[in-house]
Order: structure tokens, then sequence, then C-alpha cells
């Protein structure tokens, strides 16, 4: 080991969101609800050099496996990302998120006077689809198409 080398210790059990589009990490932290409270060892990288990416983030939580809800969230704002789940220092699981076709009650529609903003208001639904490395988003009620999803996440 050089002295320009650094490691982060591997994490015994937990998750490893490999891919992470460039500079969304803290949003993905926020996804999975870790703040200065926690006590789990999390390690986050933001910009590092990747082959495929160009520039990625990661995101290492120790003792963590994710909800469905979030891994659908995550999948909305970093489409690229990988799952790794790991036990006993190894990866067990790897798997690739995957952007829902109808999301219900994640996303708030932007438009004021769209029906799922009514004083009462009805749980929204909005229409998934990628174009390139972008998800984008449509209003089943009034149609409003929205991109940069993390801006919309109730
Ligand atoms: N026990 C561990 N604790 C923390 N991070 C780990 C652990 N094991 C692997 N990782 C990290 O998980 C990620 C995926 O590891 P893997 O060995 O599958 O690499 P890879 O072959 O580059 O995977 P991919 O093909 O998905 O890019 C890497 O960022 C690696 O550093
Ligand atoms: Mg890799
Ligand atoms: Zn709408």
């Amino acid at each position: 080991m050089t002295e320009r080398e650094l490691v982060i210790s591997k994490i015994r059990e937990g998750t490893v969101i490999d891919h992470i589009n460039a500079g969304k990490a803290l949003l993905v932290l926020k996804i999975l609800g870790i703040d200065e409270k926690t006590r789990e060892t999390v390690s986050l990288a933001m910009n590092v050099p990747s082959r495929k990416m160009g520039k990625k983030d990661i995101v290492k939580v120790e003792g963590l496996f994710i909800s469905e809800e979030k891994l659908n969230k995550i999948a909305l704002i970093a489409p690229n990302a990988t799952i790794n789940l790991v036990r006993e220092y190894r990866i067990e699981k790897k798997f690739k998120v995957k952007p829902p076709e109808v999301v219900r009650g994640i996303l708030k529609c932007p438009n004021r006077m769209c029906i799922s903003n009514a004083r009462e208001p009805v749980e929204s639904i909005f229409y998934i689809s990628l174009k390139g490395n972008e998800v984008v988003a449509k209003c089943h009620y009034c149609g409003r198409k929205i991109s940069d999803l993390a801006k919309f996440i109730i």
C-alpha cells in the first residue's frame, strides 16, 4: 500500500448501491432515511471514475436491506444503480434496479390544477419511461410530463 491509497473498510452485512448516477448519492441517502442520527456505518463516494458511466456515486450501508418501495424510488433517480447484498463480507446477490412502469403515491404532480392536487387529493399516478439515461414520468390525470424526478418525490 502506498501513501496515495485509501481503504474503506468492507461491510460485513448490508447493501452496496453501486453505479448511482453521478451526483445522486445524497438523494439516495435521503430516500433511505439516513441522516445524522444514523448509528450504522455508512460510506459514500461521489464522482468516482467508472468505465461504464464516466463518473458514478456509491453508497455502502452496514446492516441495511432496502424495501421494495425504496428500491422503486431509487430507480427513479438512479436508473443504472446496482444493488449488491453483502453477507459475511461477500456479495451474495446482485441486481439492477428497474424503474416501475407505473408509480402510485410516489410523485407529486407539479400542475396545481391537476385533480391529484385537489382539496381532497386522489393518489397520484404516473407512467414511467426511459429517455436515454433519464427517467421521465407522465401524470395519469393531466398528462403533465416531468423529468429530474427527485424534485417531485413525495
Ligand atoms: N464486503 C464489502 N463491503 C463493502 N463494499 C463491497 C464489499 N464487497 C464488494 N463491495 C463493493 O461492491 C461493489 C461491487 O463489487 P463487485 O466485486 O461485484 O465488483 P464489480 O465486479 O466491479 O461489479 P459490477 O460488475 O457490478 O461493476 C464494488 O463497488 C465493491 O467495492
Ligand atoms: Mg464495477
Ligand atoms: Zn397531473
